[in-house]
Order: C-alpha cells, then sequence, then structure tokens
C-alpha cells in the first residue's frame, strides 16, 4: 500500500538511468483524446481535489478540521476551478487511523460534527457548484463497530461476517492460522478472548477485514452505498480495494501461508511475503463492477448527473486497467493512476517521465477516460518527494495532460511535508514501527493542517492546539499571501484551471515526448483550433530548444500563455519555434500563432 519507501526510490533510481541509456528520444505516441462533447460526461475532465477533513479547515476550535469548516471554504474550490473534491472519511470512528476505522457507516463522527452538518455542506456544495464524493472503505470496519461486537457474540447474521479462525496448534501452543503479515506490520492476525478465534486485519488490528465471501456482506455494503447516494453525494472514493478478498479456505476451512519473498528477513514486515493469497483476488474486479451497476441504477432511478467510482489500488498496472471495465461491463470511471506516484522521483529525468505518462496511455483500454494523481494523504507532499522547485513545474503537468486531474489539499499553493518528531507521531503506520524508521512509514508529514493564512495556525483553526504541527512555512506559502502575488503558486495553479476551459486542452489529442533528458514537452492539438506546447525544464541546466526537431506540424510563431516565476519571459511574449529558452525548472505553456 504505503510501505514501500526505500525499495520502491532505489528501484526507480535504477531504472531512471537503465531506461535513459536505451530509449530512442523519439518514443512517444500521438493519443488520441477527441472527446465528442455531446457525448461527454462531467468527470472526463474535471478536476478534483482531494481534502483531508482533519486537516482542512478546523470551525470549532478544537485543532482538528470538520465539516462545517469544509462548507465554509467551498467558495476557495470554485475558485481554484475544482469541479468534485473527495472527503477521507468523515464517519463514526474511535479514530486509530484516523478515520479509515469506521464504528457507524451510517453517521458522522462528532469531530466532524452531525448529520445535519453534512446535509448543509451538500446542500451549499449544489449552490458553488462543487461536487462532494465520499471515501468508502469496504475492506474493514473498526473493532468497534456493532457488527463486530456481533460477530464476536456470533450473531447468526454476523457470524461470518468477518474472517475467523481458530489457528492451529504448533508442539501444543496455539498459533495464527498462517503467515500473513499485516500492512501495518505484524501478524495480521488477532485472538479474540470472547469468540475464542482469531479474526484477520490487514491494517491495525483495530481494523477487523470483512468476509467478502459472504454474501450478506456485499449485500450491506451495496446499502451503504445506495445511503449515502439518496444523500447526494456525487460518487466514492474506494479504499483498499486490493484487499477486499482473501483466497478461499480449502474444504477444512483453513488458509494457505504466502509464500516468502527472496532474502527477507523480518517476519513482521508487509513486505516478508508475496501477496498472493490477501491480495488482487480476481474476484474484487467483479465486485467493482457491482459497486458500479448499484450506481447507475441509483441515477437510471433518480436522475442527475452520472455518479463515479474512483478506485485505490497500487496493483500491477495490468490489472488495475481491469477496473475501468470491459466489453460487458462497465467499471470505475477512476482507477487511481499512481504511476507518476510510484515511479518518480527526484532523480527521474524527462526521458522517465514520458515513459511514465504514457504507459498508462498505452495500457488505458479504447474510450477510456485517463487520470492523472501527484499526491494523496499516504505520500509525502510533491515538493519533498520530487523538488521544491519543481511545483508549478507538476501542476502544469498535472492540469494539462488529458482526462481528469487529481490534486491533494494544499499542493495548490506548494505545502510541503512538515517534520514530526517521534514523540508527536501519531500515524499508526509510524508507531507500529520504531524511533529508527518511522520516518520512512510515517504518513503524518503530508497530513499537517492546511495554510490559509499567515495569522496565528496559519488560520486553520481558532483555537490554541492543532491536533498535528503547523508548516513553519505558513508564513510564506498560504492561500492569503498567495493570493497577492501575481506569480505565485497558487496563481500558476489557478490560471492553468482557467486553461483547463481551452477547446484543445479540454478534448485535444495530446503527445508527450521527452526532449532531451531534461525537457518533457506535451503538445495539445485540436483540428481548428491552436496547438499548445508545455515545455518542462526538470532541471537546473538552461536549455535552448528546436520544437520543429520534436514535433510535426507546428507553426514557427508562438506565443507565451502560461509562465511561472522562474520565468524572465511574459505572456504575450512572442518566440520562434526553433529558438526557445529555457531557464532551470522554468515550466511553460506556448501557444501557436496563426
Ligand atoms: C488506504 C488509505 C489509508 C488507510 C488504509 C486503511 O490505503 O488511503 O490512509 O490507512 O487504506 O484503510
Amino acid at each position: 500500500m504505503m510501505q514501500y519507501g526505500r525499495i520502491l526510490v532505489i528501484g526507480n533510481l535504477l531504472a531512471t538511468f537503465a531506461y535513459a541509456a536505451v530509449v530512442p528520444l523519439s518514443n512517444s505516441s500521438v493519443q488520441n483524446n477527441l472527446i465528442d462533447e455531446t457525448k461527454s460526461h462531467w468527470w472526463q475532465t474535471a478536476s478534483f481535489y482531494q481534502i483531508y477533513p482533519r486537516s482542512f479547515k478546523d470551525s470549532s476550535g478544537d485543532g482538528v478540521g470538520d465539516l462545517r469548516g469544509i462548507a465554509e471554504k467551498l467558495p476557495y474550490l470554485k475558485e481554484i476551478g475544482i469541479t468534485a473534491t473527495w472527503l477521507s472519511p468523515i464517519f463514526a470512528s474511535p479514530m486509530a487511523d484516523f478515520g479509515y476505522d469506521i464504528s457507524n457507516f451510517y453517521e458522522i463522527d462528532p469531530m466532524f460534527g452531525t448529520m445535519e452538518d453534512f446535509e448543509a455542506l451538500i446542500k451549499k456544495a449544489n449552490e458553488v457548484g462543487v461536487k462532494i464524493i465520499l471515501d468508502f472503505v469496504p475492506n474493514h470496519s473498526s473493532d468497534e463497530c456493532e457488527w463486530f461486537q456481533k460477530s464476536v457474540d456470533r450473531d447468526p447474521v454476523f457470524e461470518n461476517f468477518y474472517v475467523w479462525h481458530p489457528g492451529k496448534i504448533v508442539n501444543g501452543t496455539r498459533k495464527p492460522p498462517t503467515n500473513w503479515v499485516s500492512i501495518f506490520r505484524g501478524s495480521a492476525w488477532k485472538w479474540n478472548e470472547k469468540r475464542q478465534e482469531y479474526y484477520l486485519h490487514q491494517f491495525v488490528d483495530k481494523q477487523p477485514d470483512f468476509n467478502y465471501r459472504n454474501p450478506t456482506v456485499r449485500h450491506y455494503m451495496n446499502e451503504i452505498l445506495r445511503f449515502w447516494l439518496k444523500k447526494g453525494v456525487a460518487g466514492f472514493r474506494c479504499d483498499a480495494v486490493p484487499n477486499v478478498f482473501e483466497v478461499a479456505p480449502d474444504a477444512e476451512g483453513n488458509y494457505p501461508d504466502e509464500p516468502v519473498n527472496e532474502g527477507a528477513t523480518d517476519p513482521d514486515d508487509h513486505g516478508y511475503t508475496k501477496h498472493i493469497y490477501t491480495s488482487d483476488q480476481p474476484e474484487t474486479i467483479n465486485l467493482v463492477y457491482e459497486w458500479r451497476k448499484v450506481l447507475d441504477d441509483f441515477t437510471a432511478e433518480n436522475g442527475g448527473d452520472d455518479k463515479i467510482l474512483m478506485i485505490e489500488t497500487w496493483s500491477e498496472i495490468d490489472i488495475v486497467m481491469q477496473y475501468y471495465g470491459n466489453e460487458t461491463a462497465e467499471g470505475a470511471q477512476m482507477p487511481f493512476n499512481f504511476q507518476m506516484i510510484s515511479r518518480l522521483n527526484s532523480n527521474s529525468n524527462a526521458y522517465y517521465y514520458a515513459e511514465t505518462i504514457n504507459l498508462w496511455m498505452d495500457k488505458m483500454p479504447k474510450g477510456r477516460t485517463a487520470n492523472w494523481v501527484l499526491g494523496n494523504h499516504d505520500k509525502n507532499r510533491v515538493g519533498t518527494r520530487l523538488g521544491a522547485e519543481r511545483i508549478d513545474l507538476l501542476n502544469m503537468l498535472l492540469l494539462t495532460l488529458p482526462g481528469c486531474s487529481v490534486t491533494y489539499q494544499g499542493e495548490e499553493i506548494g505545502m510541503t511535508d512538515v517534520w514530526i518528531s517521534w514523540n508527536d507521531t501519531v500515524d499508526p503506520q509510524a508507531c507500529n514501527a520504531d524511533e529508527s524508521v518511522y520516518l520512512e512509514k510515517s504518513r503524518d508529514p503530508c497530513r499537517s493542517p492546511f495554510q490559509w493564512s499567515d495569522e496565528k495556525n496559519a488560520g486553520f483553526t481558532t483555537g490554541s492546539k492543532t491536533w498535528l504541527p503547523i508548516s513553519d512555512l505558513y508564513r510564506d506559502v498560504n492561500v492569503k499571501k498567495e493570493r497577492g502575488v501575481q506569480l505565485s503558486h497558487l496563481n500558476v495553479y489557478k490560471k492553468m484551471q482557467a486553461l483547463r476551459h481551452d477547446k484543445t486542452i479540454k478534448n485535444g489529442d495530446s503527445e508527450v515526448k521527452p526532449i532531451n533528458e531534461n525537457v518533457l514537452a506535451i503538445k495539445r492539438s485540436l483540428a481548428n483550433y491552436p496547438t499548445y506546447v508545455i515545455l518542462l525544464n526538470i532541471n537546473k541546466t538552461v536549455e535552448t530548444l528546436d520544437l520543429h526537431a520534436v514535433f510535426n506540424n507546428l507553426s514557427t510563431e508562438m506565443e507565451y500563455v502560461i509562465v511561472t516565476a522562474k520565468s524572465i519571459r511574459r505572456v504575450g511574449d512572442r518566440a520562434y519555434a526553433d529558438q526557445i529558452i529555457l531557464l532551470p525548472n522554468e515550466a511553460v505553456v506556448l501557444r501557436t500563432v496563426k
């Protein structure tokens, strides 16, 4: 899930260099992205925004964000061009995993507000014109959920609602049924004294896994979807989807061990085994198709805009693509494209960026819509991971590729990770590690409170404390200040969002090419409309470029449409396509002049 940290970085480094050595310059294909506007759907060109409610805006003064805070800031989302926002969980929860451990799927946690607050949020969102998407957590509940308590008590309806097993006796001692390891470290099985059985938890032990081989569970989950659809949500981000099914038990009710990875030494580390029985079971894909049908049936009965599914999966790309659907069934409109998160690092060159982007476009089944994601509440922030000097460049990339964009809150103003001491660490994934490695695991640094202004606590709360520390940089990096600075991250982001309404950027073909190892170029074109070329200088070199050597059918004269603070050029300046100069880390949008 989110625990791969170091291995990935080294893997990416090797891959980056290996790729640079072997791949020819001309690697790119023209992607026909033409969207027939008469048949297009709202989500196909939408700009999505992820809100982590605990850290967005606190209206009550308790130092934790809430629904009224979100409602108050909806006009801000409109200001920055957002179509729809997905909210990390807001449901009743003991907060062992900050809301991803739900004790009642039908209630709002009092920390976030009341059901009336939620209804008011939907009402205001409709007025403002921003859609609300909820986080659906199908893999597990909290152990404090009534369903789990009833399962412990073997209530007939709930007895097999979770994955239970008596364990095995080895040399007279009772042991967990298998060697399965939790994503958050340690055995994935926990003994329950009352029921005298182990239950499975792929995340923390307070998150028991549902048993998806029980049709009643699937029915309950569909009911949850319908309940929130009736409240007026536009869809769901579905959490930890590859983990929902485990392999079916054998005739005796036993599960097999997972094979141990070569060289693995720590049996408590999730990387110890190959997760062939706890992840990506083939039934999962059809389950998503079933959820899609629930959404489509609801819309068919009740009218209104399409409802969408966003799927959280870090699986192999060929599996991810199956979530889109097939010839006979519709799947999720947006299986999240995490390629840019999992493959890119601060050493990646333009060839590797291009390969990463084109991989998705090449693998995507015909007729589906691409989506682009650079960050979320589980990953280091973009500026920390890929370089603070590349923040505008990366936002520009995200917003000019064809299809949907997804921005994690704060990336538009260039927030970076906050260092959090071991003592202040609260993320269970980090707390389950030890002090020497917690920083590699911790998701707290990217979850610090949103920086609204240079006032006390960055304008996030009127209270005196915040649940995680505020960034030291908040006096410079905040919405209020950036609104007033012409080429701030925020203003560049807003200009890019405005450009997404342009016909070519919205509906045109795309071509993503590395010009050399430092410069990535994206061409967007549409018959009878101006062509755009977006140039990103990933590195600190000064580049002189001849765009005719890279792209066909480009007129000679070009105009600067968007520049950043790293440019000396201004909007409206003209330049010849065969003599474009890019400064270190400069990113620009150019348009052909007739
Ligand atoms: C997903 C969420 C993560 C959570 C986990 C368990 O990966 O994004 O934050 O901890 O699922 O629900």
